[in-house]
């Protein structure tokens, strides 16, 4: 059984975390059909032992952080509420690059007002530079640095990285220290390992997105239909998803979960899966899963 406790920082979490932005509307856009439902599954997760819980205001936007916030505000002790800056939406709900400095302290602003906090637990920066590289990004010494500021101002604990290579993420662990790195990395997308061994190589913890491979392309599904995951799940009696879940928890233990989902009964599947002991055959068979070109 995987180990059921790491740290973001020096900051303890259980390693299943919440990532909530299945909670918005469709294409993380608006309210979701029904709020109450998700209202439930946020606190269902706190019942269940998650104390980390991953966000963001441009998801909705809006609409994500002020479910959590009025579903579990005033927040159980212990509870770590992380969120992510650098972007945010038009009208028509696209998603737009907004990392200047300035405008990072705004969305941390607004984060800290709209989850009612005097301060965040941890700030990832999203970057653009593995979905556009070609964007006119500010220099990442002045984000970086924005972020370190409102750190010694006390609104926030710990910076993050999020979305970014190996090259910003050893600037960002020499220059302003970072409490993890936020990237996409599944079974069915492992082109991350690199920064992956990076942070074992500097004890960070590091949180995959699309831990499934990704709802916006089909990645449940991708992984019931693959054979080795198939087949290791029916050795265990686990569902698909638990054996990928389980298979990233096997890669380091400073890798947090943080799965999204709208439902009760997932929610409770996906904290099984400390209980799933993946032994060498598993790992070895599932070494063989074809990677597919998921997520956006
Ligand atoms: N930093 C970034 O740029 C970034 C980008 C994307 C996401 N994130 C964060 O990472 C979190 C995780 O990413 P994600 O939610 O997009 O992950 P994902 O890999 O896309 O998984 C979510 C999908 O899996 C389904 N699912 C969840 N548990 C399942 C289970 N046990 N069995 C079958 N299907 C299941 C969900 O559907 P149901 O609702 O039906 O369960 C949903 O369709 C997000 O919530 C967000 O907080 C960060």
């Amino acid at each position: 059984m995987s180990t059921s406790t790491s740290s973001l920082g020096d900051l303890p979490v259980h390693r299943i975390g919440f990532g909530a932005m299945q909670l918005a509307g469709p294409g993380v856009f608006g309210p979701p059909a029904d709020p109450e439902a998700c209202r439930a599954v946020l606190r269902r997760a706190v019942e269940l032992g998650v104390d980390h819980i991953d966000t963001a205001q441009f998801y909705g936007p809006d609409v994500v952080n002020d479910l959590i916030r009025e579903t579990l505000h005033p927040y159980p002790e212990g509870v770590r509420l992380v969120t992510k800056v650098g972007a945010e939406r038009d009208d028509q709900g696209a998603w737009v690059m907004a990392s200047r400095p300035e405008q990072l302290r705004a969305q941390v602003e607004a984060n800290l007002r709209s989850l009612r906090v005097e301060r965040l637990d941890l700030v990832n920066l999203r970057r653009q530079e593995r979905d556009h590289p070609e964007a006119d990004e500010a220099p990442l010494a002045d984000q970086l640095g924005a972020l370190a500021d409102l750190r010694e101002e006390g609104k926030l604990a710990l910076v993050g990285v999020s979305s970014v290579g190996a090259e910003t993420v050893r600037t960002a662990i020499e220059t302003v220290g970072i409490g993890q790195v936020q990237n996409p990395y599944s079974l069915l997308d492992r082109s991350d390992a690199d920064v992956l061994e990076l942070c074992r190589r500097h004890d960070v913890a590091y949180v995959p997105y699309f831990p499934l491979g990704s709802a916006f392309t089909g990645g449940p599904a991708a992984l019931a239909a693959d054979p080795h995951v198939s087949s290791v799940a029916a050795k265990h009696g686990v569902t698909p998803s638990q054996v990928a879940l389980a298979w990233l928890l096997a890669q380091y233990d400073r890798l947090l979960l943080i799965p999204g989902t709208k439902s009760v009964a997932h929610l409770e599947e996906n904290m099984a899966v400390l209980e799933v002991d993946l032994d060498a055959d598993d790992l070895a068979a599932l070494e063989r899963v074809e990677p597919v070109r998921v997520g956006p």
